[in-house]
């Protein structure tokens, strides 16, 4: 395949849900590739990192959004994600991830090791003997520790699922007018709950995220706006478990593959974060000319980081292809690098790290039962489903 080629693959919606072909022809090509005026994607590994940590590139761009999109803040999820940590830039995105890093806290998540370990054997005592473990474990235990992490009503767990596939849509590299049209009026869905909730909240204060992101100051007396709380617990919510799902549907689809063996379960995690990274790409903006795997971009020009490449470079890793639990100095850029890195990845590395050594040592007969079905998406790139047996047959 060419260059040329892999980029039509990633640029098709309904191909680049298969993209690691097209990460190998990039990687054959060079850490770089233009992709029209101003665009490029970046696949090797220490290109990807270098832009990533490079305060001068930005994480929102606005006039390159209204050249691609010019009514694009007609769309609540795509103004959502804009206002959010995710999509800014300094000095707005440090005072943000100032508040929210104070209240999301290495100790909050230590705190719910006992309640994750709780709920994944709550969730495998209710497995069904045979069944989908997207519909069963999957998708319901990321659910349920975030929503207890935000302060979300458990009754309220069942809608999430839908509203979270349809907002994500926007985060892919491309999107079709229905996907907007779902990912606007899950948004919109979202905004009304947590509007709701925040009023709540306020009026009688809990010990949960809402309430102490609602009420966070910094030590200028900096606070978040009202639309920048709304966008952060959108986030927060949606972020917090699309993401940790499809994490744990593609180690469960790897451990099935491998035998149903987890020696090392950091060392396990960490290689199915590389192997098969739950996020796949990311997007920066140049302020200024800048080198790039060695190739001289210019000002304003819109870079697609292909971590999910980055991570199967074969400068950076040996065989790359190869699932291999036992590699040393293995350091995937799963979950990004520098300013924006993932507020949420002790969360997702606790839940996955918990999770699967227990679905293991619970089920070792756990056996296939028929083809798993991927995500149609290439982004937030996981499982539809995973249908197995719990005893074998
Ligand atoms: C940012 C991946 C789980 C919250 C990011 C970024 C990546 C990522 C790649 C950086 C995006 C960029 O630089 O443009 C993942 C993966 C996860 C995961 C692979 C699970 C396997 C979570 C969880 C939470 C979370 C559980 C919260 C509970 C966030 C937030 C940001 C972020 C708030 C924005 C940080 C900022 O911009 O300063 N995540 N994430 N993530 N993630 Fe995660």
């Amino acid at each position: 395949m060419s260059a040329a080629q892999a980029v039509a693959v990633l640029l098709d919606p309904k191909a680049n849900h298969e993209p690691v072909a097209a990460y190998e022809a990039l990687h054959a090509h060079g850490p770089i590739v233009q992709v029209a005026d101003g665009y490029y994607f970046v696949s090797g590994y220490e290109a990807v990192a270098g832009v990533l940590r490079d305060p001068s590139t930005e994480a929102y761009d606005a006039r390159r959004l209204d050249q691609q999109w010019s009514d694009w803040r007609e769309n609540r999820a795509v103004e959502i994600f804009a206002d959010s940590m995710l999509r800014t830039n300094p000095p707005q995105h440090t005072r943000m991830r100032r508040l929210a890093a104070g209240v999301f806290t290495a100790r909050r998540v230590a705190a719910l090791r006992d309640v994750i370990t709780a709920q994944v054997e709550e969730a495998l005592d209710a497995l069904p003997p045979e069944g989908d473990l997207v519909t069963h474990l999957t998708y319901p235990l990321p659910i349920g520790v975030i929503t207890a992490l935000l302060g979300v009503p458990a009754e309220d767990r069942g809608r999430f699922r839908r509203l979270a596939e349809a907002l994500t849509a926007v985060l892919e590299v491309r999107w079709t007018a229905e996907d907007r049209r779902l990912a606007h009026e899950a948004a919109l869905e979202l905004e009304d709950y947590f509007t709701h909730l925040l009023a709540q909240r306020r009026a009688e204060p809990r010990e949960d995220l809402v309430t102490a992101l609602a009420a966070a100051h910094d030590a200028d007396g900096g606070q978040l706006t009202a639309a920048e709380l709304m966008a952060n617990l959108t986030l927060l919510l949606v972020a917090g478990f699309e993401t940790t799902t499809n994490l744990l549907s593609n180690g469960i689809v790897l451990m099935l593959e491998h035998g149903n063996k987890i020696d090392d379960p950091a060392a396990y995690v960490e290689e199915v974060l590389r192997f098969d990274s739950p996020v796949q790409l990311t997007e920066r903006y140049t302020s200024k000319k800048t080198l790039v795997g060695g190739v001289e971009v210019p000002a304003d020009a819109e870079l697609v980081l292909l971590l999910g490449a980055a991570n199967r470079d074969p400068a950076r890793f040996t065989d790359p292809g190869v699932f291999d639990p036992g590699r040393t100095g293995n350091a995937p850029l799963s979950f990004g690098a520098g300013a924006h890195y993932c507020l949420g990845a002790p969360l997702a590395r606790l839940e996955a790290q918990i999770t699967l050594p227990a679905l293991a040592r619970r089920f070792p007969g756990l056996t296939p039962q028929g083809k798993p079905v991927r995500r149609p998406r290439m982004n937030l790139r996981g499982w539809s489903s995973v249908p197995v047996t719990l005893e074998g047959s």
